[in-house]
């Protein structure tokens, strides 16, 4: 099995020049273009020199990942970009229903301690002889795991776990065999070395996790690098999921950064404004038709570790679900990464309604879970029979670490007709919308005095001038 030598002696100065032709530019857009374009065909058989040369040719294709270009594609084509293989695997169960799918890139460094007491440093990319051995559905004894064997004696196995709402990628385990001596060229040891990574990266139930960024493992002498990552385990009824769980990479570069191609990185200091939430309508219903409506974009405010995070709410991929009782009603919304986000209303003086109660759940970036509960709230408060409304940006300070800033809210949360909003109370905020024509009619009456006075003052000159006559 030929293997790619890390440097390229030579023949990466010549690629070197190509560079300069390309543009820097989207190395998850470019690979996937090229992965769409090529299915992995098998690898040429060439002589080893031959090869590497190959290898350094994809690896500036990489490098300097250009605009995507069917020109450039062929280049690759033509310079047989072959080594960069993605895996899949599509596992069903006994009854031919898929139970776990993944599909990725990786490739690793290994360094190695010479009999001459020197280190050198290896480079495995050449997956295409992967078989996927091993791998399981998971049982009640083992969970799942994804097993895969490749080149001389390599093996890499991922295994998960459940855990409540949520699946957790457990730990990687790579082994090679140094005593292999055409891929460990003089190593001091012999054996099978293995590395073994706990990566207990949690991801809720019913999402395929998506990292189309690099991730970089690294632990004693072996580096691990992963791109184009997408992974679900325990999948549901069959179907692998179309909601995705990003990992921070993806999220920061497709919600943060649109993509500039300039060299000045993005100050990462200065807040990002963000643009406001979309508004959502949510309702709970009972056995009498729509108890609850509430109508609002909701934007969180989340301060972790000293760092505010702001969240919209994307109503698309939200779900919603609550109750209502004479006294009290909920509204409880979820995503992929809010477990819940509960609203409680409560009735007061049996007259009037307000939010009494929210609490929260959620999955921050780093797949810990972030909750926060108060259950004495006094916002929203209208009387009971009308709706609440507030269409300017409004914040309810749940604590001093989370706050919901709303936009063009209304809620009604009991005696609902007809699933239609009741009279509305306004918010204080909105009332300016009152106070301009106040205003502007207060304006006006002043300058219909100031004419009327005006009025009878020229009458009394003129009737003046005229007596003089
Ligand atoms: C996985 O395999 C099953 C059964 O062969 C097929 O129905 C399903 O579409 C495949 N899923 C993917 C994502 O390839
Ligand atoms: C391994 O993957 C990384 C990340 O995509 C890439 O920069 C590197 O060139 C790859 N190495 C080889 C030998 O393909
Ligand atoms: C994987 O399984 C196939 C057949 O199921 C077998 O031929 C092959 O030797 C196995 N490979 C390894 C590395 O165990
Ligand atoms: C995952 O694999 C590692 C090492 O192979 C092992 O220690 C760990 O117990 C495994 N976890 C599960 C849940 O099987
Ligand atoms: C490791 O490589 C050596 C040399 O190629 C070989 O003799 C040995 O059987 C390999 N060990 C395993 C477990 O594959
Ligand atoms: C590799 O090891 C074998 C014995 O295990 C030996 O015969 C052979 O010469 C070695 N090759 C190299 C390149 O060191
Ligand atoms: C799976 O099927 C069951 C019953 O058919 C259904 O209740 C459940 O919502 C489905 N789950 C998903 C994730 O589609
Ligand atoms: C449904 O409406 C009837 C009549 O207005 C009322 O008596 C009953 O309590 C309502 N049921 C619920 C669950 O609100
Ligand atoms: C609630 O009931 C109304 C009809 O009364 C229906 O149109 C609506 O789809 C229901 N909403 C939910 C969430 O079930
Ligand atoms: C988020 O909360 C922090 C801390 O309370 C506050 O300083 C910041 O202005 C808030 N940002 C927004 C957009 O509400
Ligand atoms: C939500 O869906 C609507 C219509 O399907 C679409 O216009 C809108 O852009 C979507 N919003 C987001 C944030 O995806
Ligand atoms: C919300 O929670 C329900 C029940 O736990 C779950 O089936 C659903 O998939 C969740 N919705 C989203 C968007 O994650």
């Amino acid at each position: 099995m030929t293997r790619a030598e890390a440097p390229c002696p030579g023949v990466c100065s010549s690629c070197g020049r190509w560079s300069a032709l390309l543009l820097p530019g989207f190395q998850q857009a470019f690979s996937l273009v090229l992965l769409l374009l090529l299915p992995p065909p098998p690898p040429p058989p060439l002589p080893p020199r031959r090869r590497r040369r190959l290898l350094c040719g994809i690896m500036v294709c990489f490098r300097f990942s250009p605009v995507p270009g069917s020109g450039l594609v062929l280049l690759c084509l033509v310079l047989g970009a072959v080594s960069s293989y993605a895996l899949e695997l599509n596992l069903t169960d006994s009854g031919k229903a898929t139970c776990l799918y993944a599909k990725w890139q990786m490739n690793f460094t290994i360094r190695y301690e010479t009999t001459s007491k020197s280190y050198k440093t290896v480079t495995v990319s050449d997956l295409s002889t992967a078989t996927y051995n091993g791998s399981a559905c998971g049982e009640d004894q083992n969970g799942p795991k994804i097993a895969v064997q490749f080149g001389s004696g390599f093996s890499w196995v991922v295994n998960f776990t459940k855990e409540g709402s949520t699946y957790s990628i457990d730990g990687i385990s790579f082994s090679y065999n140094i005593s292999d001596n055409t891929t460990f060229p003089d190593a001091k040891d012999k054996g099978i070395l293995t590395v073994y990574d706990p990566v207990r990266f949690r991801i809720p139930l019913n999402n395929i996790f998506r990292c189309n960024s690099l991730s970089t493992l690294e632990k004693d002498d072996v580096v691990q690098y992963y791109w184009d990552v997408h992974v679900q385990a325990f999948v549901q009824n069959g179907t692998v999921s179309t909601k995705e769980f990003l990992c921070e990479k993806d999220r920061t570069s497709t919600t943060v950064a649109p993509i500039t191609p300039t060299t000045t990185p993005a100050p990462t200091t200065t807040p990002i404004p963000k643009e406001k939430p979309e508004v959502g309508s949510y309702s709970v219903n009972n056995s009498n038709g729509t108890c609850l409506l509430a109508t609002m974009g909701l934007q969180l405010n989340i301060t972790h570790e000293k760092v505010a995070s702001i969240i919209n709410i994307n109503p698309n991929t939200t779900d919603f679900t609550g109750n209502c009782h004479p006294q009290s009603a909920l509204l409880r919304l979820n995503s992929s990464n809010i477990k819940f986000l509960d609203f409680v209303f409560a009735v007061k003086n049996e007259n009037r309604f307000y939010l009494k109660e929210v609490n929260i759940s959620m999955y921050l970036v780093n797949g810990s879970v972030f909750s926060i509960a108060n259950n004495n709230l006094s916002y929203w408060d209208a009387p009971l029979g009308s709706s609440y409304m507030c269409n300017k940006e409004q914040t309810v300070s749940v604590s001093g670490a989370f706050q919901i800033n709303t936009f063009d809210l209304r809620v009604q949360p009991f005696n609902v007709m007809e699933g239609k909003y009741s009279t509305a109370q306004e918010c204080s905020l909105d009332d300016d919308t009152i106070l301009i024509p106040i205003i502007v009619g207060a304006g006006l009456s002043g300058l219909i005095i100031v004419i009327v006075i005006a009025y009878l003052i020229g009458r009394r000159k003129s009737y003046a001038g005229y007596q003089t006559l």
